[in-house]
This record gives C-alpha cells, sequence and structure tokens, in this order.
C-alpha cells in the first residue's frame, strides 16, 4: 500500500477536495483505497454515508496500539472518519507522531492506496501524516498569503527528510488550484513560479469553477453526470491533475 498525504499549512486551499477526487479517481481505476481523514472539520468524510458498527476512528491512529477496529467500509472505499479524540491530539505531544504510521501500514494487505487528508496548521496531526507519507501533494492557491504558505510547508518536509522522520518521503509538488482566469496577479504568478519552482510546481492548474464546488456540495467528484460544456471543462481539468497525480504514486 502506498501512502499519499494531501497537506499545505495554509487553510481553504483545496486539501479536502483534491484528497476526495483522488480517492474517487482510485476507486474508479480499479484500487482499493483507505481514506484517512485526519481533520476534526469531517468535510471528506461527511460526504459518505455512516455505516453503523465500530470502526478504527481517525484519533485511534495516535494510540500506541489499537484494538482489532477495522476502518469503515463505505461507498466502495475504506474510511477512516475524524473524531472527538482528534482535538486532543495535539496536546499529548510529539511522542505520538510515528504511531499514525505504523498502524497504517499494518492495513496495508487490505488495501492498494491511502490518501491522508489534513488539517491547515503544522502540528503533531499534521507531521505524522507527513512522516506516514510515501507521497505528498500540496493543493495551493496562487494568493500572496498562500504563496507564504509554499515555503514553510517545504520546510517542514526539508526537516522531516534531514532529522531521519522519513527517508522514503518524496514531495510531488504544489498544485495551483482554484485559480482565477482572469487574474493578472494570478497568471504572472504563475509564470514566476514556473521559473523559480520547476518541477515542484505540477504541470496542470486546476481553475475556480463553479461546478467543483456545487460537486463537492453534494459529495460527488466534478466529472460525475456533467451538465454543461463549463462543468465538462471543470472535469476534464481535475480528471487530468489526478491522473498524474495517481499515476506518480504507482510509478
Ligand atoms: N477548483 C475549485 N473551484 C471552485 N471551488 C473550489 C475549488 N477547489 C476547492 N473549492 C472550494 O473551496 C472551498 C475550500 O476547499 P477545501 O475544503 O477543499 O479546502 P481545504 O484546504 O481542505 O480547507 P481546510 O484547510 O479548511 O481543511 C470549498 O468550498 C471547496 O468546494
Ligand atoms: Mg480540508
Amino acid at each position: 500500500m502506498k501512502i499519499l498525504t494531501v497537506a499545505n499549512q495554509k487553510g481553504g486551499v483545496g486539501k479536502t477536495t483534491i484528497a476526495l477526487h483522488l480517492t474517487h479517481m482510485a476507486k474508479e481505476q480499479g484500487l482499493r483505497v483507505l481514506l484517512a481523514e485526519l481533520d476534526p472539520q469531517s468535510n471528506a468524510s461527511n460526504c459518505f454515508i455512516e455505516t453503523t458498527g465500530t470502526h478504527l476512528m481517525a484519533s485511534n491512529l495516535f494510540d500506541e496500539t489499537i484494538s482489532g477496529a477495522q476502518p469503515e467500509a463505505t461507498g466502495g472505499i475504506g474510511l477512516i472518519r475524524p473524531d472527538r479524540g482528534l482535538y486532543a491530539i495535539e496536546s499529548l505531544g510529539h511522542s505520538t507522531q510515528f504511531y499514525p504510521a505504523n498502524h497504517l501500514r499494518h492495513l496495508g494487505n487490505d488495501y492498494d492506496l491511502c490518501i491522508i487528508d489534513t488539517p491547515p496548521t503544522l502540528g503533531v496531526i499534521q507531521l505524522a501524516a507527513i512522516i506516514a507519507a510515501d507521497y505528498v501533494v500540496a493543493p495551493s492557491h496562487l494568493e500572496k498569503f498562500s504563496l507564504e504558505g509554499f515555503s514553510s510547508l517545504t520546510t517542514t518536509i526539508r526537516q522531516v527528510r534531514d532529522k531521519g522522520l522519513n527517508r522514503k518521503l518524496k514531495f510531488l509538488g504544489f498544485l495551483a488550484n482554484r485559480v482565477k482566469s482572469t487574474s493578472k496577479q494570478q497568471s504572472e504568478a504563475l509564470t514566476e513560479l514556473r521559473e523559480t519552482m520547476g518541477k515542484a510546481l505540477m504541470p496542470f492548474v486546476v481553475h475556480d469553477r463553479v461546478a467543483v464546488s456545487d460537486a463537492a456540495a453534494l459529495g460527488n467528484p466534478v466529472w460525475y453526470k456533467p451538465q454543461s460544456e463549463s462543468h465538462r471543462r471543470a472535469a476534464r481539468e481535475m480528471s487530468a491533475a489526478c491522473e498524474y497525480i495517481l499515476k506518480e504514486v504507482q510509478s
């Protein structure tokens, strides 16, 4: 099982949207996919119908040992939902930061790919998700304040590697999301970033499109039953970005 973490130290940049689309696409490609949402906001998990029974919850991943509880099976995917226990994780300190990596590895026989959605702030939870990852992808906006988030995530990834916390970690790059095609500032920022970042900027861009947020509100991927040409355009764009990322993960 490969682990792909979606992270950025900035809120509202599309981490959950991209994590959900990657999950749907991996499922459609026939992969056995596990979505682990380590964000108490529960925006990703709420898109899936809750099944009854006792399941492995996100805060359990931060326990030293876990009982035999398994991820929930819903909508053709495995799901680890966030629970209230996640609120206490930051106060436990860094002693728990390796546990999720270990526990997820033990689930590895049952899944081909695990996608981890993360909270926007640097802390034990986000660090644990980066330590567990084989790959990290970072959705980003192109506004000034979001651009500042680029360097803090890059610094964290470098520190994780330098301290030997995760030697296998591969940073797939920043995915420009919610790009406004009418913004001169953003098209200039994109050109400049391509020159300065090189491969750290993914060769795909996802524009700000109503079809994406409308689909998200219904819990669907944007390529589900496109209704119009602009919807189809949004679907093609998101599909291309997700296909590229999943190809990188499986290469
Ligand atoms: N390409 C897009 N076009 C239009 N709307 C988008 C796009 N990507 C994301 N959104 C919308 O932007 C909002 C924030 O996205 P999302 O929740 O995925 O961000 P996030 O980084 O996970 O936020 P948080 O840090 O709070 O977890 C949502 O309403 C989502 O539907
Ligand atoms: Mg989110």
